[in-house]
């Protein structure tokens, strides 16, 4: 950043819009710069005549009251972070001289006086904000003033509400409509910039055509956003977001549309078959903007090649820029496997890079080796013969690269002769219950969608349980003391008694614990007396994703979608590190983050705080964050695990889904950033996977967390958890039924709403011969001392 530029950054703080908190301003310059930078590259250009960037002797006519009231960041625990200042559209554009309608201006912020925005109640926060309707008169006065017409369309979305199939959160308002129409009929050159966590509805377009200029997809970029806005739009940045999601022609189209939302129970009928995967196998011609889309100020030519090595295949790819501004570009490698007794999406990403900023003529090459096995399919049925492995179907895999779905090249083909089993595993959490599933059936050269019967457990979960009950602890000989005490860590967890045991295995009981700083999300790990005498500390943690949820400033980062969007993971690692280091100044531990679920739906309410629609994409973007954030010994905790995709009845609804897509869609984001970056704890879903709660389900956290990726952190719950007692067995309710799955901590420890502070079923079920086994609370003793181990070591 130039020195010019950080003066603009004083003369922005008269307009900083600093709420009335007390605390230290913890922000560094370098956070607002990583910040911007990456709202930048998380700014997806969709449209572009030539209108933008705009010259210097363009004068605007900004409309929509989200230039001011700009939609920084979605609501709830997600959201709310108190940045020391934030950066609305308006101001972005002032600090670039950029001229603007003075009268229209002032017409919008007369508005926004007499309409301010109400305070809210937690989940009744407004999707969209109210617009006046724009007169003829007005726009005839403006639009001889001005000769760009940028319009700025806001909407939200939070925690425990989903966005709706209604004008003013999916779809347009009236008023929004009448005014395109209006500005349309005014304006030859139109702007438009969607400041969204989520996708919304364009098929409006259709109806202006040629008449929009341009179009934004600027989603939420947090504090920088208006800076980072007007350097898009100025041209100081050139654009090279991509789409993390597809944009369908209209809600219809998606494949989980009829299965979204349902209070009790939502079946996964869409399969593997999410996003993407399902437009390019069935419906390419349903798209409006595919994944991986987004356009530059400049051109780039992409050139590959290819060489098969055995089992692995090396890409080399050279991308020239070939336009007259420096820019990135993505580059995106995609498979193509063989439809055989399992159907396939015929697109899947298997790598990505962005390049550095090339000048005009300038190029890079960059490279990708990938392993084959890395395109196996999981055979969740024992349709090739191998049931419960990953497989290698025989056939042609095509690995295709391009900038985008729209513009893939074949740079080689592996041929495979005979199937191949590439990982042998054993069911687990499968569907409980039947229901159909999409697969593809061939009708002529064309894929169709037909259904077949989800395969359901054949295996008996309680003696799987009871065959892999942990033996007894014993101590080694080693003499490592655990932390400051003059004990290992197993002599330490032999002394602690079940009530201290008890106690390890839930947070404090509250939020916003004295022991921690003010607003923290809750403490865990020696949340008593006496488990701080014995030399256990307490550790504190804290919202995430978008910042740290403190009474304290701090910086406001882009929304998981917007970071996703940027595909450059070195540079979420390095805003990760500086933010782990705000975390250390501000004495906390933990981020609960990053938001890790898919995209299922556009209407999903949290989709802001996730990244995409891809897991490829989310497991990477989610282990680079780790990566960086954990490079300070901070913990992050990647959440929610798993398939908290919708927010309906968020704590009640069972999520109704395949082994098969589990393995291949949900769990794969999970597993890359566990395997990549080792994140020190994870956090389970509120709600229920194929009928068992997330914060209950052995299979998926014993089974494959652990015993499958080797995972030995600490996995902690959403913050609180529902009554239920363990089907296989008698003396197992609550406490005792979760530490069986190995789910560590109940956070934030009781207190209040179902599992309470008060709530004995640990003790009680470890007095009764066929209870809990005490080795069993200790090893979740032991995750937990583990974790914390990592931090203070
Ligand atoms: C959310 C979590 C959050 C926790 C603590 C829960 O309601 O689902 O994502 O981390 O609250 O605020």
């Amino acid at each position: 950043m130039t020195d010019k530029k950080l003066i603009v950054e004083n003369e922005l703080a008269q307009h900083l819009n600093i709420r009335d908190v007390k605390g230290e301003k913890i922000i560094n310059t370098k956070m607002s710069q990583l910040c911007c930078q990456l709202a930048e590259e998380g700014i997806v250009l969709l449209e572009n005549n030539g209108v933008l960037p705009l010259q210097k002797e363009d004068n605007i006519a900004l409309f929509g009251r989200s230039q001011f009231d700009y939609f920084y960041v979605g609501y709830g625990s997600g959201g709310e972070v108190n940045p020391p200042y934030k950066i609305n559209l308006v101001d972005g554009l002032k600090a670039e001289n950029v001229m603007l309608n003075e009268l229209l201006l002032d017409k919008y912020q007369k508005f926004i006086e007499n309409h301010p925005i109400q305070d809210s109640l937690w989940g009744q926060w407004p999707r969209h904000l109210d617009e006046f309707e724009l007169e003829d008169g007005l726009l005839k006065t403006v639009s001889q003033q001005s000769n760009v017409a940028v319009v700025v369309i806001g909407r939200a979305a939070g925690e425990d509400r989903e966005n709706e199939l209604e004008p003013g959160s999916y779809y347009l308002t009236e008023t929004e409509r009448s005014n395109l129409d209006r500005i349309t009929n005014f304006f030859e050159n139109i702007i438009i910039i969607i400041n969204s966590g989520n996708i919304i509805d364009l098929s409006w377009l259709n109806n202006y055509k040629d008449k929009i200029s341009a179009l934004l997809l600027a989603w939420q970029g947090g504090m920088e956003s208006g800076r980072a806005l007007a350097n898009i739009l100025v041209g100081n940045a050139n654009p090279s977001g991509k789409l993390p999601d597809t944009i369908a022609q209209k809600y219809d189209y998606y494949p989980s549309s009829n299965n979204f939302g349902q209070p009790e129970i939502t079946e996964y009928v869409e399969d593997i078959y999410v996003g993407y995967r399902y437009f390019e196998t069935f419906h390419p011609e349903q798209v409006l903007y595919p994944f991986g889309y987004g356009l530059s100020y400049s051109q780039f030519t992409v050139n590959s090649n290819a060489s098969i090595q055995d089992d692995s295949i090396l890409i080399k790819v050279q991308v020239e820029n070939v336009g007259k501004v420096a820019g990135k570009e993505v580059v995106q490698v995609y498979y193509n496997p063989p439809q055989g007794k399992l159907g396939k999406s015929l697109r899947n990403l298997i790598r990505f890079d962005k390049t550095v900023e090339l000048k005009p003529k300038e190029s890079e090459e960059l490279e990708f080796r990938i392993n084959i096995s890395e395109m196996a399919s999981y055979d969740d049925s024992g349709a090739t013969g191998n049931p419960y492995c990953y497989v290698l179907e025989p056939g042609q895999y095509d690995i295709l690269v391009g900038t985008s779905l729209l513009d893939l090249k074949l740079v080689c083909t592996y041929d495979l002769k005979k199937i191949r089993v590439t990982e042998k595993l054993s069911q687990k959490a499968p569907a409980e219950y039947e229901f159909n599933r999409m697969f593809p059936k061939r009708v002529g050269n064309d894929l169709e969608v037909a259904f077949q019967k989800v395969p359901v457990r054949i295996e008996n979960l309680k003696e799987k349980i009871i065959q892999n009950l942990p033996p007894k602890i014993t101590i080694p000989n080693k003499d490592n003391l655990y932390l400051s005490t003059s004990k290992t860590i197993e002599e330490l967890i032999l002394s602690l008694t079940p009530t201290e045991l008890d106690s390890l295995t839930r947070g404090e009981g509250k939020m916003d614990s004295p022991l921690g700083p003010k607003g923290n999300a809750g403490i865990l790990g020696g949340t008593t007396d006496s488990l701080r005498e014995k030399g256990i500390p307490p550790i504190t943690t804290t919202d995430g994703p978008a910042g740290i949820r403190l009474n304290y400033y701090t910086a406001l980062l882009p929304c998981g979608t917007a970071l996703a969007s940027s595909w450059n993971t070195a540079l979420v690692e390095e805003m990760g590190k500086v933010f782990g280091a705000e975390m250390k100044a501000l004495k906390t531990q933990v981020i609960l983050a990053p938001g890790m679920n898919i995209h299922r739906n556009p209407l999903g309410g949290r989709n802001f705080e996730y990244f995409s629609e891809d897991p490829y994409l989310s497991g990477k973007m989610g282990a680079h964050y780790v990566l960086g954030v954990q490079s300070n010994k901070v913990a992050a905790c990647p959440k929610h695990f798993v398939c908290n995709n919708q927010e309906t009845n968020r704590n009640k609804n069972d999520s109704r889904v395949s082994e098969r897509a589990l393995r291949e869609i949900y769990l794969k984001g999970f597993e890359i950033c566990i395997k990549e970056a080792k994140p020190y704890s994870i956090m389970t879903s509120y709600n229920k996977i194929n009928g068992v709660w997330a914060h209950y389900h052995y299979d998926l956290v014993t089974d494959i967390l652990r015993n499958e990726w080797k995972y030995d952190g600490c996995v902690m719950t959403d913050w609180w958890m529902q009554l239920a007692q363990d089907p296989n067995f008698e003396h197992l309710t609550n406490n005792a039924y979760r530490l069986r799955a190995q789910v560590d901590i109940l956070m934030p420890g009781g207190l209040s709403f179902t599992v309470k502070e008060n709530d004995n079923s640990l003790i009680e079920s470890l007095e009764k011969d066929d209870g809990i086994t005490i080795e069993e609370v200790r090893r979740s003793a032991a995750n937990i001392l583990r974790f914390i181990e990592k931090i203070y070591a």
